[in-house]
């Protein structure tokens, strides 16, 4: 019932045309479907005559005002979500060699750039913009001896990260060259003309054929000819796959709802977090001052990613640390203490954390962002940002971002720990592992999505539902209820286990389902006595556990089960699970996922 081959997605989304219609056209058309993956800035290259190229930071419409007409030829052209270097007109793709020759957009994150940019600048290459991408086109540049295909077999043996490139050269008109390791890319195959992107709702206008080109494969792409080779050069031949879907349908990998298609990219987007993230030196200088306290701040879903952020930080970094809504921070008297302030938020537009991020400066706290929208307004009120590189997420209900906040708490505690001599650096390398394996984890989940399905089904007429765990799973029974409550507009709250008795116990009755989390940690038997107050008054509850927890099933009416993972790493699969309990749940009622009643996905005022 899920679609399969699509889910891994990521920021920014690129295509390419080659044939005799309009080059340019065509691809910004394709542009505009893929905006959806990002749209701080687009461009377009194109080689007739010569090569030319058109960038303008922006959406795809301002591009179109600067755009020359064309008739025939090939182009290539991207529309970018900023992860390195802020939206601007020079940040923007395609990017040209110095000799004006090359031109490459590229989709993903070169995590070796720092290294590549200084060596390419001592033999001589001048840099336009700040972009990790920029290198590559230098790398072409540098081994191109006549043939694209093979400068680009060369330059891509120097880069490691993530990508989906395709690049043109002014002396091989009529030819696109395209490689990927780990960013989508598909090849649509045309007649008397072919064409790439990065997702098959950018070509399905003008072809149903394609071929996914897979990890470590690149393709010469010629009006009337594409050929597949792997990294080493050995001819690949892949059968064309004929697409069924509608224009919507592909837009969302196929998926029903954006917010679904976002709950399974979460495994990449976790990785996209997780790359290159362990020398990041402001992070470290950042946290090498002699903090006494920190304090996380933020609103709706990201406030449950600083409580969780919390218990992570406490226990991981061995320093006080409190979590507070930013609409209440910002009116607080504030103490004597500096803490160092934490700011989370997706957007980094929510007002009311805007303001608790100038009231931080103005109490002469250090403050830290966390926030998935590179040059967001946050990021120029706060001292440092950690971005989370989630990829746009459009669905309203929070999801990959939420989890990517949990993965960068994660990461801040593991720096955090070892500058203060809580975590050895064996314990910090064996958590790094256990982060490493956590995109496999997720999918794990994603694969039991089935099961949760036929669970909501059996609950989704609830009019009532109390979602409890304890320690680091407190802010998740929060997010749990949340999420139920956005999208299913079903009466959902969230407890710590042990204030049950102190109200909600009032309520409970064989019609108000409880879903408890209970994790192997110092708070497990004292949530199965909670399960058990709520046996006692007839509640059904849906326990939700670890793979390695045998006992669970015998106190609970329904269970959940997630892979085994330690403790303090629980909520990543269980929040996995929780969201996609809450969808199943709204779907079966009917409800407007991706766009709840009343409901914003960011919120500018006050
Ligand atoms: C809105 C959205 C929530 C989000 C909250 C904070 O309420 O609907 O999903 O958690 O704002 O947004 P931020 O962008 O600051 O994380």
């Amino acid at each position: 019932m899920y679609p399969t081959g699509a889910q891994w997605s990521e920021m920014c989304g690129i295509t390419g045309y080659t044939g005799s219609k309009d080059a340019v056209g065509i691809v910004i058309e394709a542009l505009k479907r893929l905006e959806y993956r990002g749209y701080d800035s687009a461009g377009v290259a194109v080689v007739g005559k010569s090569l030319s190229v058109f960038k303008d930071q922006g959406q795809i419409a301002q591009l179109e005002r600067i755009l020359p007409e064309t008739h025939g030829g090939t182009a290539i052209g991207h529309t970018r979500w900023a992860t390195h270097g802020r939206p601007s007109k020079e940040n923007a793709h395609p990017f040209l060699d110095c000799k004006g020759q090359v031109a490459l957009a590229h989709n993903g994150i070169i995590e070796n750039f720092y290294s590549l940019r200084e060596q390419l600048r001592q033999e001589g290459h001048t840099f336009a913009s700040e972009t990790d991408s920029e290198v590559a086109v230098h790398l072409v540049e540098k081994f191109y001896k006549g043939n694209l295909e093979d400068a680009v077999r060369e330059a891509i043996k120097h880069i490691q990260g993530t990508y989906a490139f395709v690049i043109v050269h002014s002396g091989e008109p009529g030819k696109i060259v395209a490689a990927r390791n780990f960013s989508p890319m598909v090849i649509g195959l045309g007649s008397g003309e072919n064409l790439l992107a990065s997702d098959i709702s950018a070509i399905l206008k003008h072809t149903d054929k394609v071929i996914y080109l897979r990890d470590r494969e690149m393709a010469v792409v010629t009006p009337n000819a594409v050929r597949i080779t792997d990294f080493e050069g050995n001819e690949i031949r892949h059968e064309p796959q004929t697409i069924m879907w509608s224009m919507e349908d592909a837009e969302r990998g196929g998926f029903e709802h954006f917010m679904i298609k976002e709950i399974f990219e979460q495994p990449e987007a976790i990785h996209q977090t997780l790359l290159g993230r362990f020398d990041e030196s402001d992070i470290d200088r950042l946290l090498s001052q002699n903090l006494t306290s920190i304090k996380i701040v933020a609103c709706g879903t990201s406030y449950h990613a600083a409580l969780a952020g919390k218990y992570i930080l406490e226990e991981l970094g061995r320093v006080p640390v409190t979590a507070e809504l930013a609409s209440e921070y910002r009116y607080s008297r504030g103490g004597m203490d500096r803490p160092l302030v934490i700011l989370i938020s997706q957007s980094g537009e929510t007002a009311d954390t805007l303001a608790a991020a100038r009231e931080a400066k103005k109490r002469g706290c250090p403050t830290l962002a966390v926030t998935n929208y590179v040059g967001s307004s946050l990021t120029r009120e706060a001292d440092f940002t950690f971005y989370t590189r989630a990829g746009l997420e459009i669905g309203v209900a929070a999801t990959k971002t939420f989890l990517t906040q949990l993965v960068a708490m994660y990461l801040i505690g593991m720096k955090l720990g070892l500058q203060r001599n809580a975590l050895t650096p064996t314990q910090a390398d064996g958590l790094l592992n256990e982060l490493r394996a956590l995109p496999r984890v997720v999918q794990s989940v994603l694969d039991r999505a089935e099961a949760v399905r036929k669970l909501a089904a059996k609950y989704a007429a609830a009019d009532n539902v109390f979602y409890i765990g304890r320690y680091v799973n407190y802010p998740i029974a929060l997010e749990g209820a949340l999420k139920l409550k956005e999208i299913s507009y079903v009466h959902a709250e969230g407890y710590p286990g042990g204030e049950l008795k102190h109200g909600p116990l009032a309520v409970i009755s064989e019609k108000t389902p409880i879903v408890a989390i209970a994790v192997r940690d110092h708070t497990y038997e004292k949530m199965l006595s909670n399960i058990g107050e709520v046996n006692a008054r007839g509640g059904p509850v849906i326990g939700i556990g670890m793979d390695d927890d045998s006992d669970l099933g015998k106190y609970v009416d329904d269970i959940i089960l997630v892979p085994t993972v330690r403790p303090l790493l629980s909520p990543v699969p269980i929040v996995v699970a929780l969201q996609l309990l809450a969808y199943h749940v709204a779907k079966a009622r009917g409800c407007a996922i991706d766009k709840p009643r009343n409901l914003a996905k960011t919120v500018t005022v006050e």
